[in-house]
């Protein structure tokens, strides 16, 4: 059985939980979910970053003690956590007595090896970072994250020899390729050390700050927060006789720890720690796993500019498992993201709405007309579509598995998919409908295949959407509660699962259609749709999109065009030209697709054509005409075609 040590970064109690907190947090939980639905023995620790400059001034800024405002919002973040259905195991206070514990062993042990000394020290210090900047790090002289001055201090203080690890560390890095990963950190730590690394201050004068670990040797100071900070990952195991230390760190196995971090805190994850550890004698966690930041479309979320995305808002408006899919599903891991309820609401209703919500209804109600709710019996005869679905399942099963290993959520999902878009093609090949008046056998078998597919799809997707995923089986007729269930029996194509009847419930996952998002995607549309009436009529509200008469709507003549030569645009970045046929008719138009579409691709594909729209010249070529196209979450251009060719020319209504 495999070990599974899982941390999320420990949240400073200067700020209540937002989205990027969130979503490190739900990343490890679906990521711990998923282990454990594989078999793995899983610990997954979070908690809060108590100590420290920031949360002291936050503390008086609150006018509350430290410790009294500390228990506050550390209880929010529980609570938050809670309510997000986070499955830790551990919830870890840095203000604790055992983690207090532990660091100061850990002081003493590197103190009394040799690697802390006393020094005085003036450099450059952010109050906002709470450490020294070297004057290379500086952007214009000013903190890169604060974007302020920082303060000339000089004083005397404790230093960890961390300049002694640095061959150390740049060994390790080449022998463990993926020590830390996405590669793109694992070479930002390596371009940060190809200077000399300089030792690291770990102490503060209680005259300037009382809030924080006293050092053991040295109760004038108290112990840098990052120091304090970073020694959870093992004082939460009980470092060094605690079972758990043994189980899922120490001893003789190969180190297992995995920690799971945003990219701004990269330098103490990425070169601290590890340093940290060697000179305490600890053995170096497994992987750094590091996601890239979520952003708003003006830029960095900001308190003052009211851009702080709150995630019990958007579990509130949206529900919690379409929050917890779009966060997974969005965000490339590594890369940056923009969060906006547009994208999210896109997301909800075309993935979950759409795919995978029709499709457990449209397969209830089929069990429930065809069958009267009774679970179709597994059949051993099969046809090569009938397969296709168990294969479809076996290899996103494995892409998925894979995937989750590097934390790569959005692939995992996107591999999960392709069961319910095949099972959603399955049903419309096979036609269920018409094999219930003819074929009842060949029916029991269709509908047993669906049952099967959606069964395993849900299963899959359960450490994503833990409560969508539940309320599936449960629509399914499926008795045996869906956290129980482990891939290694459930998870098996026909295994049997304890069965009541199939009842359709609610609809899983409503559309939603609000007025913003509404005026939004109108407001696209008539960008595009140039020509169309702006006029508004009497029902309409203030605000609301303007709607179209049916015979306004019937004024567009769309057509299917058959593509018969393509090519980019000379000197058009965007635009390809198109020569299409309308049955009898040919033409030329314009269209901005040449980002996502090769022009050479294009021959032979048919398209929707906006054929009666007056002719316009872009970059020196006349368009007779406009090509439909969908625009992707990510932006990009999806072209629309009809789902199976016909003759063209052919009229769209
Ligand atoms: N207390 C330190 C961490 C100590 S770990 C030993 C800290 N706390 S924090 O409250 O500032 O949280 C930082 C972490 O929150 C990031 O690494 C990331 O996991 C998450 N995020 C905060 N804002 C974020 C975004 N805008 N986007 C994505 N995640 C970000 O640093």
């Amino acid at each position: 059985m495999t070990r599974f040590y899982v941390t999320t970064p420990i949240y400073y109690v200067n700020a209540t939980p937002h989205l990027g907190h969130a979503y490190t947090t739900i990343l490890a939980d679906a990521t711990a979910r998923f282990r454990r639905l594989f078999g793995d023995t899983v610990y997954f620790l979070t908690g809060t970053d108590e100590h420290g400059d920031k949360v002291a001034q936050a503390a008086a800024a609150a006018g509350e003690s430290p410790q009294a405002y500390a228990d506050r919002i550390s209880g929010i973040f529980q609570e938050t956590w809670r309510r997000l259905t986070i499955t830790h195991d551990q919830f870890i206070r840095t203000t604790a007595a055992p983690h207090r514990k532990a660091v100061q062993r850990i002081l003493q042990k590197i103190h009394e090896a040799g690697d802390i000394y006393f020094g005085e020290y003036g450099g450059q210090y952010c109050f906002g970072c709470e450490r020294f900047y070297m004057e290379r790090e500086l952007t214009d002289g000013k903190c890169p994250d604060h974007l302020t001055v920082p303060t000339y201090i000089k004083e005397e203080n404790y230093f960890f020899r961390m300049g002694k690890y640095q061959e150390r560390l740049l060994r390790h890095l080449a022998a463990h390729p993926d020590f830390i990963r996405p590669e793109r950190y694992r070479n930002e730590v390596l371009a940060f050390l190809k200077e000399p690394l300089e030792d690291l201050c770990i102490s503060r004068p209680k005259a300037r700050l009382q809030w924080g670990i006293p050092l053991p040797f040295d109760d004038r100071y108290v112990t840098y927060v990052w120091f304090d900070a970073l020694i959870n990952y093992v004082s939460a195991l009980d470092y060094p006789d605690g079972d758990l230390y043994a189980k899922f760190w120490g001893g003789e196995q190969e180190p297992i720890a995995q920690h799971l971090i945003g990219k701004d805190i990269l330098k103490p994850h990425g070169i601290y720690w590890p340093t940290m550890l060697w000179a305490a004698g600890i053995p170096v966690y497994r992987h750094l796993n590091v996601h890239g930041y979520w952003t708003v479309e003006t830029g960095k979320m900001s308190k003052s500019r009211g851009t702080v995305v709150r995630p019990l808002d958007l579990v509130d408006r949206y529900g919690y498992d379409a929050f917890r899919y779009f966060l997974l599903r969005e965000m490339v891991f590594g890369l940056d993201a923009t969060f906006s309820e547009e994208a999210l609401v896109a997301r909800l209703n075309a993935d979950l709405a759409n795919d995978l919500g029709n499709l457990v209804s449209r397969t209830c109600t089929m069990l429930e007309r065809y069958l009267q709710g009774r679970i179709p019996a597994p059949s051993a005869a099969a046809t090569t579509l009938d397969m296709a679905l168990p294969q479809t399942v076996e290899a996103a099963k494995a892409a998925a598995r894979s995937a989750v290993e590097s934390f790569a959520w959005h692939r995992a999902l996107e591999a999960i998919w392709e069961i319910v878009t095949g099972a959603n093609r399955y049903i419309d090949s096979v036609k269920p409908w018409e094999l219930a008046k003819r074929h009842p056998t060949d029916l029991e078998r269709v509908l047993f295949h669906l049952w099967e597919t959606i069964r395993q799809a849900a299963l899959l997707l359960s450490p994503a959407m833990p409560d969508a995923c539940a309320a599936i089986w449960r629509q399914l007729g499926i008795t045996l509660p869906i956290p129980k269930a482990r891939m290694s029996t459930e998870g098996t194509w026909g295994a049997p699962v304890g069965t009541g009847r199939v009842e359709k419930g609610e609809a899983l996952f409503p559309r939603v259609e609000t007025a913003a998002i509404r005026a939004k995607v109108a407001a696209a549309q008539g960008r595009a749709a140039a020509g169309a009436s702006q006029r508004k009529t009497s029902s309409e509200q203030p605000g609301e999109p303007p709607l179209l008469t049916p015979e306004e709507f019937g004024r567009l003549e769309l057509r299917v065009a058959s593509v018969v030569a393509a090519e980019a645009v000379p000197k058009s970045k965007k635009l390809v030209k198109l020569r299409v046929d309308l049955g009898g008719e040919q033409r030329t138009v314009v269209a901005g697709i040449l980002q996502d579409y090769a022009p050479e691709t294009l021959v032979g594909r048919q398209v929707i054509l906006v054929a009666n729209l007056k002719a316009a010249t872009l970059m020196g070529v006349t368009s007779q005409g406009m090509v439909l196209a969908a625009t992707a979450p990510d932006g990009r251009v999806v072209l629309l075609q009809p789902d199976r060719e016909v003759p063209p020319g052919s009229i769209v209504n």
